[in-house]
């Protein structure tokens, strides 16, 4: 790539020429200048060719004031800052380095490095922050033990934390004090942080399953101890589990978890140290949502998962990002779905990589798992590497089982504790752990693209034996024309007339083409294929009376659910076809029955049928269209949603009036899946016409937990009417003084779909509360217009590609990682009409003409654009 910009490529990995064997680091804190002192413990590396290559210390954004070797000044061109880093040559097998150097956090707008919130100081340093605090070799495979003392103003910082254990605190006097703090497990710098402030402790204690002792602290800004409950319940469990399921326990004395409202992601897995975005800590039922107690129960249970699968076990190089993040997302998948109902976490599941990873995979950022090539590491933190490197994990997981996983992940532990390792050792470990030899799924992470699978059958009344067909097509992918068949298990069942399971089986697709035959099959069967989606594939092809057959009847509940979804996107796409025709759109009866259905069934398991009811996003839709029609999609969507609330409204009245429970708000899986329900009926109701409205209206003045509140404003949100605008003034006026909660007045205006919505937008960008430097804020109100708002983002008009362009612009030179991340909706630019395809080129050459982008933006608008 030319602009300046370099491309690391994975075939270039060279071991480090020295290892850092200790780290002794010394903070001054001061916002507009603090001082960093740094002696590393060098060593020449055995397993690097060249026996006199330089040691290199990455750096950015650093000032340098003093480096010596072996106590003397290095002087003259034997330590040159060039490229990003300070080079010094002739240093010895062995020896010590020393540098200072300052840096301003007050000025860090990046939020990568050490920067400040609210006045409090933060770091985070995955992948490349560490380098814009001090020279270090800032790359995964450089595992050092760090020892730091920080020293600050009592009256500013009265708290003073860091990775490991506590070991010594210190008065200085002249209100000086200061901390030092050991962490005696080696570490790559990426996983460093520190933490410095006014915040107050939420405490409670763990004692592992060997006894031993944890003191665990959530770190908030006063007046938020009262929020932090269900995070402490959540981090219990993840520790309980880890030991109870994969026999890992924490290895610290202390376990801390600081929160702050300024984070470019949603958490950091630091050694120790756990750095949240305030999103996924704070709850209260006043003002957070179930999905966001969900939210911080998963992110959570995430983080402190990575102890293991992540910090003792780390990363060679950045390429291997999956070997962590692929990993660690099965485990907190494996981890929810054991807390609550699995089947509807499944699905979730399912639908966020269907709505993430698949376009992201059918289009110009499509990559393999582990990629070959990148400018800005940063942009590799995708739907690719995370939901689909967690699936690639759970086939391998399906095909062993749970009893030959654990042997596998006790083996790469047991080989790998304190390494830095690939992809390959870690499916070594678990071949050679489990006796099944999994290498071919390596495949699975170096080829990019989801395969379609489709089926064909034959039944022999006669012989009574019943054969399957199974193909596998993978579409190219950019720079990837000739795809290789991949093994692909596929979980299956065959259904009697009775609708009763004949056979179960799991069968491994390993070729293009496969048959499997069934004897002693008495009867011609239903096959379900794909239960519990055993492969991240796109199942294609499968007949309109065999879906509703199988959402009807299917003992495994994610078939029968993605049935009944499969079966409405048919029906909607259709009806897209008609409505393109200028045909007037008429209600599926099958359609109508199944929801019919789920509503007489759902005291069963509501939060399952809160699912079942909800539409195909119209993102989905798109997804499934060669030509995207955004008017037609949202059309035809809004037409459904009045036409089933007006059939059905009897049902949703009696759904809505027999789930107020009007008890006290509890946030257990029953009451979650009851207000979901409850929310769904009051969504058909509203599109059905004002009786709903009215109900919103009532719901959203008399609620008293955010879930409902929000429930009913996103309703009126979406109308024309006096009570949105009353109901919107009343939120902010409350709310006003809670950034999180405020956040969600952004987003659900963001994502009104009505027609105004580009220039509300627009007013919103320069309203009083809106701030480019909070990326929550961002996301708020630009990331959640763009990416879920379909219809309003891809207004003909160009708007709304203009307004994400002027962001994007705008927060580059602050952020360039947040700006980087909110190119995304311009991917699909190819797959819509030419006229809004023309549209989105000219706003993405236009970034593209600004002088200095960021190579976090030039290399996601250069690659979407196929530069
Ligand atoms: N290691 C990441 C956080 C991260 C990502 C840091 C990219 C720097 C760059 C962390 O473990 C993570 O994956 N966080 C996710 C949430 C998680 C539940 C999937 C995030 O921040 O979105
Ligand atoms: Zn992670």
């Amino acid at each position: 790539m030319s602009d300046g910009h370099r491309s690391v490529r994975r075939t270039d990995y060279q071991p480090p020429a020295f290892l850092i064997e200790r780290v002794e680091l010394h903070f001054d804190l001061d916002p507009k200048a603090t001082i960093v002192r740094s002696r590393l413990a060098v060593r020449r590396n055995p397993a690097h060719a060249d026996r006199a290559a330089p040691l290199r210390l990455d750096g950015e954004a650093l000032t340098l004031l003093r480096a010596a070797l072996d106590g003397e000044e290095i002087s003259g061109n034997r330590a040159i800052e060039q490229d990003g880093a300070l080079v010094i040559s002739g240093v010895p097998d062995a020896g010590v380095v020393e540098i200072e150097n300052r840096i301003a956090p007050d000025a860090n707008t990046e939020l990568s490095g050490l920067y400040v919130s609210r006045g409090n100081y933060f770091t985070q340093c995955e992948a490349e922050g560490f380098r814009r605090i001090t020279y270090f070799p800032d790359r995964p495979d450089v595992m050092a033990r760090f020892t730091t003392t920080i020293t600050a103003d009592r009256a500013h910082c009265p708290v003073l934390l860091c990775n490991g254990n506590l070991a010594a605190t210190e008065d200085l006097g002249g209100g000086r004090h200061r901390a030092t703090w050991d962490d005696p497990h080696p570490k790559p710098s990426y996983l460093f942080a520190l933490v410095a402030g006014d915040l107050v402790a939420v405490r409670d204690r763990f004692t592992t399953r060997s006894g031993r002792p944890v003191a665990l602290a959530i770190w908030v800004r006063r007046g938020d101890e009262d929020a932090c409950g269900h995070a402490m319940q959540s981090l219990k469990k993840a520790m309980a589990w880890d030991e109870a399921v994969f026999g890992f326990e924490y290895d610290l004395e202390q376990f801390n978890i600081a929160a702050v409202a300024d984070f470019n992601m949603g958490a950091m897995e630091n050694k120790g140290l756990n750095v949240f975005n305030s999103k996924y800590v704070l709850a209260r039922p006043e003002t957070a949502t179930d999905a966001d107690y969900q939210a911080i129960e998963s992110v959570i249970a995430h983080e402190y998962f990575h102890n293991w699968t992540g910090n003792r076990i780390t990363c060679r190089d950045w390429f291997q990002l999956s070997l962590k993040e692929g990993l660690t997302v099965f485990r907190d998948q494996q981890f929810t779905m054991d807390q609550g109902s699995a089947a509807v976490k499944r699905l979730r599941d399912v639908r966020r990589l269907r709505a993430a990873q698949f376009p992201e995979d059918d289009g110009p950022l499509a990559h393999p798992v582990r990629p070959d090539s990148y400018i800005a590491i940063d942009n590799f933190y995708t739907p690719t590497v995370y939901e689909k490197g967690a699936e690639v994990v759970r086939m391998m997981h399906t095909l062993i089982g749970p009893a030959g996983f654990r042997r596998g992940m006790d083996l790469y532990v047991a080989r790998h504790d304190n390494q830095a390792v690939t992809i390959e050792d870690f499916v070594r470990a678990l071949s050679d752990g489990s006796g099944v030899d999994l290498s071919r799924f390596l495949d699975w992470y170096a080829q990019a693209g989801t395969p379609e699978l489709t089926a064909e059958d034959s039944y022999d009344a006669v012989a009574r034996r019943y054969t399957l067909t199974l193909r596998q097509r993978t579409k190219p992918t950019p720079g990837e024309a000739e795809k290789r068949p991949l093994p692909i298990p596929v979980a299956m069942g065959l259904i009697g007339p009775d609708g009763r399971d004949i056979a179960a089986r799991m069968l491994l697709l390993n070729d293009a083409e496969q048959r499997f035959e069934f004897a002693e099959v008495p009867a011609p069967p239903t096959p379900s294929l794909l239960r519990g989606f055993s492969a991240p594939v796109k199942l294609k092809g499968v007949a309109r009376d065999r879906l509703r057959f199988l959402a009807a009847h299917d003992a495994d509940p994610f078939v029968r659910w993605d049935s009944g979804y499969q079966y409405a996107t048919g029906i909607m796409l259709d009806m897209i076809g008609a409505h393109q025709r200028g045909e007037t759109l008429a209600l599926d009866a099958g359609l109508e029955g199944a929801m019919a259905a789920t509503l007489a069934g759902a005291d069963a398991d509501p939060a399952f049928a809160a699912e079942a009811l909800s539409l195909p996003s119209e993102a989905f839709i798109a997804d499934q269209m060669d030509t995207i029609d955004v008017d037609a999609i949202h059309a035809v969507r809004e037409f459904l949603r009045g036409a089933l609330g007006r059939r059905l409204v009897a049902a949703l009245r009696a759904a809505y009036a027999r789930l107020s429970d009007g008890g006290p708000y509890r946030i257990d899986g029953a009451s979650i899946g009851r207000r979901a329900l409850r929310n769904a009926s009051l969504g058909y109701l509203a599109a059905a016409g004002a009786e709903g409205v009215a109900l919103a209206r009532r719901q959203f003045d008399g609620a008293t937990n955010m879930t409902d509140v929000q429930a009913a404003l996103e309703v009126l949100a979406a109308t024309d009417t006096a009570d949105r605008e009353a109901a919107l003034r009343a939120f902010h006026g409350r709310w006003r003084a809670d950034g999180l909660v405020l956040d969600k007045w952004f987003a659900i205006q963001a994502t009104s779909a009505r027609t105004q919505a580009v220039e509300d937008v627009r007013g919103l960008y320069r309203h009083p509360d809106f701030d480019l430097r909070n990326p929550n804020r961002v996301r708020a109100l630009v990331g959640a217009f763009a990416s879920a708002n379909q219809v309003r983002f891809h207004a003909a008009s160009g708007a709304g590609y203009r307004f994400l362009a002027d962001a994007i612009i705008a927060l580059d030179p602050m952020n360039g990682q947040a700006a980087a991340r909110l190119t995304n909706p311009f991917a699909a630019w190819r797959r819509h009409d030419a006229g809004r395809a023309a549209l989105m080129r000219e706003q993405m050459q236009r970034i593209l003409g600004v002088a200095g982008l960021s190579r976090f933006t030039f290399e996601k608008v250069t690659t979407v654009l196929g530069a």
